[in-house]
């Protein structure tokens, strides 16, 4: 399948790996490369950008498809070395590179001379108008459905994409609740160029991530997120355990007076816990609510097949002859 985003990547079909703390790692990133997606190692899972630069060599062993990296711009105190991860990104000749969190404005002169496609993951219409305003070649539009952080405005995919449609002039992929064909068709509609997905592929062989995680998936219904450090304003939707019935109650207690200290115990330091050793109530896990369509765990390759086929089945059969009749 031929789109502005598969022309812009140099992939064969329209389907981004989000970038995954503990989750996106060279394995992961390589296999949805290979498979034909653009796959994405995620840079602040390295905890330095030497480690990245290793991880960028891992992942170009395994694969000689484009893939990209995911740099995250938190809302923290002490940043990360950002200037160094952008130089072990454009030393690693890494072509395409997904941000997200704040505005990656600063950085767009140092990514676009080293040739790098820029597409910004972005919650809202106006913060997607303003990553095209900043010259990001494209947006990963993230609904309310999606796994992590859903933004405060809570508007729900079959709003928001063809509100995308509408005002940007950029390609931009569709990401929160994609899991199969019918996503991507649907997305296709909706004015997509491609679909971008985070939770599906954390349920997949390849997937560095501990058995139990992706059983959880599995087992998981639609009804089994939860939105957590809302009074934050850091709203994060995480799978239900323990620890989120926890620090759900804390939120309740202390209303305004939270604190992110308050609520260290279930946030900070987690993902390893959970990911590598499978400790699934260490703590809360971002997941999306599309596990509610997530019934198997196929090697990514199976996966990314299964979807392309069922998109152009949908479209040659379902759709065309509809508009035969
Ligand atoms: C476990 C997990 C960790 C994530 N970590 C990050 C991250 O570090 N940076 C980021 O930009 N997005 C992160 N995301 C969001 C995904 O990249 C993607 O936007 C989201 O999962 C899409 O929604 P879906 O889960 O419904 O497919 C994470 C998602 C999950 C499920």
């Amino acid at each position: 399948m031929k789109t502005k985003i598969t022309e812009m990547f140099g992939i064969e079909h329209p389907i981004i790996q989000g970038g995954m703390h503990f989750v996106g790692f060279a394995e992961l990133a390589a296999a949805v490369s290979n498979a034909g997606g653009l796959g994405l190692i995620t840079g602040l899972t390295q905890r330095t950008p030497e480690l990245l630069a290793n991880e960028i060599r891992r992942c170009r062993e395994m694969t000689n498809k484009p893939f990209g990296v995911n740099l995250t711009f938190l809302p923290t105190v002490s940043s990360p070395d950002y200037p160094g991860y952008i130089r072990a990104i454009i030393d690693g000749g890494v072509k395409a590179v997904e941000t997200a969190g704040n505005n990656p404005q600063k950085w767009m002169p140092m990514l676009h001379e080293a040739g790098i496609k820029v597409i910004h993951k972005c919650t809202s219409v106006r913060h997607a108008l303003k990553a095209e305003a900043i010259g990001c070649d494209a947006v990963s539009v993230d609904g309310f459905e999606c796994g992590g952080h859903p933004g405060e405005d809570d508007v729900p995919n079959f709003i928001l994409l063809p509100r995308a449609a509408e005002s940007l002039k950029i390609p931009f992929v569709a990401s929160g609740g994609m899991a199969d064909g019918r996503s991507l068709v649907a997305a296709l509609a909706l004015g997509a160029d491609g679909m971008n997905m985070g939770t599906r592929f954390i349920a997949t062989k390849e997937a560095p991530v501990h058995e139990n995680v992706k059983q959880a998936i599995v087992a998981a219904s639609e009804l089994d997120t939860r939105l957590v450090m809302r009074p934050l304003r850091n709203t994060e939707r995480v799978l239900r355990n323990s620890a989120t019935d926890r620090l759900l109650a804390k939120e309740v207690a202390l209303g305004a007076n939270l604190k992110f200290d308050d609520i260290m115990e279930e946030v900070a330091g987690v993902y390893p816990r959970i990911m590598q050793q499978g400790d699934m109530e260490a703590g809360v896990w971002s997941c999306g609510m599309v596990a509610g369509l997530i019934h198997d765990i196929p090697s990514v390759k199976e996966l990314i097949d299964r979807i392309m086929l069922q998109a152009e089945e949908i479209i040659r059969q379902r759709l065309s002859g509809m508009a035969n009749a």
